[in-house]
């Protein structure tokens, strides 16, 4: 078929990353937060997409709630359900930084080797990992959702930090000693982080 039937011409120039993206003055890119279960990702997160819409960016949270219940719905917590998950994950939030938006995610994301993966699918310099460094013992003490209790008492097998490895970062974009400062400070510390990587004015 000719590209002109019905008089429709297709135009060859298409919309760049960069064009998306100018419309908010923002450098798009994936904001990868990884840490044990109760460490505060979905809680620091949140709480910095928010701070983030006030200063006008345009930006995507990916996180348990929207991808464990949907587009990762069928599966586990085996390494290999994990690897999937995490596998996933990055490219649905490479192609949304693609779209020109801060992408927000927010998985314990355990193992080195896939972060990494996530990490060279990206251009150079967009995926930035924040380590949520909250200790064990805090998270365990925290206990929200009272797994660690359950992983403790053998109910839950394969609970990251009890009876599944955790791979911290080792050189992470940002690091946050989230036991020792409050959501205000920590959102602050990422907001500060974002500006000297020019990823927002
Ligand atoms: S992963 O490892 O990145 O694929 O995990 P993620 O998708 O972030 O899901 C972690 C949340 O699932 C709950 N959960 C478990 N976590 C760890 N290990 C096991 N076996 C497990 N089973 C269920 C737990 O509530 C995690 O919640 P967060 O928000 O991380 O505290």
């Amino acid at each position: 078929k000719s590209h002109t039937d019905n008089n429709i011409v297709w135009h060859s120039y298409s919309v760049t990353k960069e064009q998306r993206g100018q419309q908010k003055q923002q450098q798009p890119c994936v904001l990868w937060f990884t840490g044990l279960s109760g460490a505060g990702k979905s809680t620091v997160a949140g709480a910095l997409e928010h701070k983030l819409l006030a200063l006008g960016y345009h930006t995507y949270l990916l996180d348990g709630d929207n991808v464990r219940h949907g587009l990762c719905k069928d599966l586990g917590f085996s390494d290999q359900d994990r690897r999937e998950n995490i596998r996933r994950i990055g490219e649905v939030a490479t192609l949304m930084a693609d779209s020109g938006l801060i992408v927000l995610s927010a998985f314990i994301s355990p193992h080195r080797e896939e972060r990494q993966l996530v990490r060279d699918l990206l251009p150079q310099g967009e995926f930035i990992e924040v380590f949520v460094d909250t200790p064990l013992a805090e998270c365990e003490k925290r206990d929200p959702k009272g797994l660690y209790k359950k992983a403790r008492a053998g109910e839950i097998k394969q609970f990251t930090g009890i009876d599944a490895e955790y791979q911290p970062p080792l050189q992470p974009e940002i690091r946050l000693a989230a036991d020792s400062y409050n959501i205000n400070e920590l959102v602050e510390q990422c907001i500060n982080a974002l500006r000297s990587r020019r990823i927002i004015a």
